[in-house]
């Protein structure tokens, strides 16, 4: 509720017009049933002037509120929609924030529901609540007052089936809310599996699913259906509801009230001045059903908006120092890691050293660490206080800004925006030269499949555009990274979806690339060629390092690094002979 505040205050030199129209407008409406009724009551004394008169007036009356009316729905909606704006700023601000371990516990469509359903909800409220509030109290007291001044009896009387409108509308905005929220739900998972079906469509394909999903989409389509018809039964019988009732006020009115004008009691024009006010009495009845149900939907949303607005992230800066410029030095010390829910460690007493313009190639099997190993030297989750230190500092106390600022990353599995491929390129140095660019598309080796695309860097990809291959991802994330020129870059994987000739090629670039920019490099792979030229390699199995070394200090102490390079050297050797 205090973004709500906070918004409110900000925001009151607009308010205060706006309450004021309110009033205004729902006096007016007040006041046109009494005009009515003297013009009703000059009709049955024949006095065409006051006739006029009082026709004009109302006709005045009536343009001013619709005038008003106008201006205050132009305001209030502009007010609504410039806090709807802020809000879904804020939730996006609040995601982006985030670190990766957040969104592994949450469900994408949920976060998703929260900038769309919860915003509107919140919104529906502000300008229906906030019209409706002062609605009912103003409109409904004024009328009733009205009336029963007019004729108390007959007020009383033709004011009891509308107050009915009040439990009505409650119930049904109870109904409608609860069937509403199934709908919602079972949408949500409708587009999970929508969105799952085509990003799998080719797995779908090759084991001829098509069948099975389709089923599983019409079962939950036909749910959607059902649920969705009982929202339909329910609206439907709303609006005869409200006819009935407001016709069952009607009906007293014509048969008590009617026989009040026989006998004398009230005048005509008071009979036509109530049948009006039965409209504007309804209105007030309905709106303190929905905005009671409104006012608890609004509150349920902002409370899960507000949740996400007040996670704090759990890698951020605590304390943080300030340091100078940063060399490419990471020393790793005791480190020993364990996932936010998990209840094992997967990295144990790690201890490793990388001096400045070092490589480090890191190899070992599948599910070992090495991932773990990498994002935690960027934060993607905390390491241990203590266990990370770069150019001397602990990671933990460099500004998260200045850490990341400082390392170029490839992660294992490169992702590529739908956007142009130099816009890809450049996220991490939005005013690189066209050479620097170019250049760093042929250490990637990937220059000329760019070069013989249809719009060149300027072609689109991904979603939008062309598919690249796994390989052209990879090597496009390499270029990214290389066009950085950062002091410490870190390669997870890279070239495991390229073939030998072109890893050859790109390690041969990387290697002098590294060299020449005294940069500091990880790099985590299964591959030989990429291990062999490394200043020293780490060998990881279940989270320990098993081997340290030089790469030829390795190899003589024959353990898994000589039995890699054996059978790679060896298949190389053969597939060569076959050739
Ligand atoms: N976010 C996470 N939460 C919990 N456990 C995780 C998480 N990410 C990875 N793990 C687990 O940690 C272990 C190591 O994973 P990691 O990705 O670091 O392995 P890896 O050595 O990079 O493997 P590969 O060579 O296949 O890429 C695995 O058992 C994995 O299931
Ligand atoms: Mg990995």
């Amino acid at each position: 509720m205090k973004i709500i505040y906070k918004f409110f205050k900000r925001e009151i030199k607009w308010y205060i017009p706006i309450i004021g129209m309110l009033i205004l407008v729902d006096l007016s409406q007040v006041v046109i049933p009494l005009f009515t009724k003297k013009a009703v009551d000059a009709i049955t004394k024949n006095n065409t002037k006051l006739i006029i008169q009082y026709g004009l007036i109302i006709l005045a009356v009536a343009a001013g509120i619709i005038l008003i009316r106008y201006i205050y729905n132009y305001i209030l909606r502009k007010l609504v929609l410039k806090l709807d704006f802020e809000l879904k700023t804020s939730l996006f601000k609040q995601y982006v924030r985030m670190p990766k371990s957040y969104f592994e516990k949450q469900e994408i469509g949920d976060l998703m529901a929260r900038v769309t359903n919860d915003t509107r909800a919140v919104r529906m409220f502000l300008i229906m609540g906030f019209l409706g509030g002062i609605d009912i109290i103003l409109l409904g007291v004024t009328t009733f007052v009205m009336m029963f001044i007019m004729s108390a009896k007959l007020a009383v009387l033709v004011a009891a089936p509308l107050v009915l409108l009040v439990p009505l509308a409650l119930n049904f905005g109870h109904k409608i809310h609860r069937y509403f929220k199934n709908v919602q739900s079972i949408f949500g998972e409708m587009t999970v599996r929508v969105r799952e079906a085509i990003s799998g469509i080719r797995v779908i394909k090759a084991f001829t699913r098509e069948n099975f999903y389709l089923k599983l989409f019409e079962s939950e389509n036909e749910k959607y259906l059902r649920e969705n018809m009982k929202l339909v039964k329910l609206d439907g019988f709303l609006e005869p509801a409200i006819d009935f009732l407001i016709y069952a006020s009607l009906f007293i009115l014509i048969l008590y009230g009617g026989s009040l004008v026989i006998k004398n009691r009230i005048s005509l024009g008071t009979l036509v001045a109530f049948s009006q006010y039965i409209g504007t009495l309804a209105w007030p009845m309905m709106a303190i059903g929905f905005t009671i149900s409104l006012l608890q939907r609004a509150r349920a949303s902002l409370g899960r908006i507000n949740e996400v607005l007040s996670a704090i992230p759990e890698v951020r800066d605590v304390k943080p120092i300030t340091v100078g410029k940063l060399k490419g030095e990471i020393k790793i010390k005791n480190l020993t890691f364990r996932y936010p829910d998990a209840n094992y460690s997967i990295l144990k007493n790690i201890t490793l050293d990388i001096n400045p313009g070092e490589l480090l190639g890191i190899t070992g099997p599948t599910g070992s660490g090495k991932t773990t190993l990498i994002e935690l030297i960027i934060r993607v989750y905390n390491p241990p206080e203590g266990t990370i230190f770069f150019s001397g500092y602990d990671i933990m106390k460099i500004p998260l800004k200045t850490l990341r600022g400082n390392i170029a990353y490839v992660p294992q599995e490169p992702f590529l925006f739908s956007d142009t491929i130099k816009e890809n390129l450049t996220l991490g140095k939005k005013n690189a030269t066209l050479n620097e660019i170019n250049e760093a598309l042929r250490i990637a080796a990937i220059k000329k499949t760019v070069d013989s695309l249809p719009n060149g860097l300027e072609t689109v990809v991904g979603e939008k555009g062309i598919t690249l291959s796994g390989g052209e991802r990879q090597r496009i994330a390499i270029a990214r990274a290389v066009l950085t020129k950062r002091p410490v870059m870190l390669f997870d994987d890279p070239l495991s979806a390229v073939d030998t000739d072109t890893e050859k090629e790109i390690i041969k670039n990387l290697k002098k690339y590294l060299k020449e920019n005294k940069i500091t490099a990880v790099i985590n792979s299964q591959r030989i060629s990429a291990l062999s030229v490394a200043d020293k390699v780490a060998v990881i199995s279940r989270g320990r390092v098993i081997e340290n070394g030089t790469p030829g200090q390795l190899f003589e102490e024959k353990g898994y690094y000589y039995h890699l390079y054996r059978k790679q050297i060896l298949e190389g050797m053969r597939s060569d002979e076959k050739e």
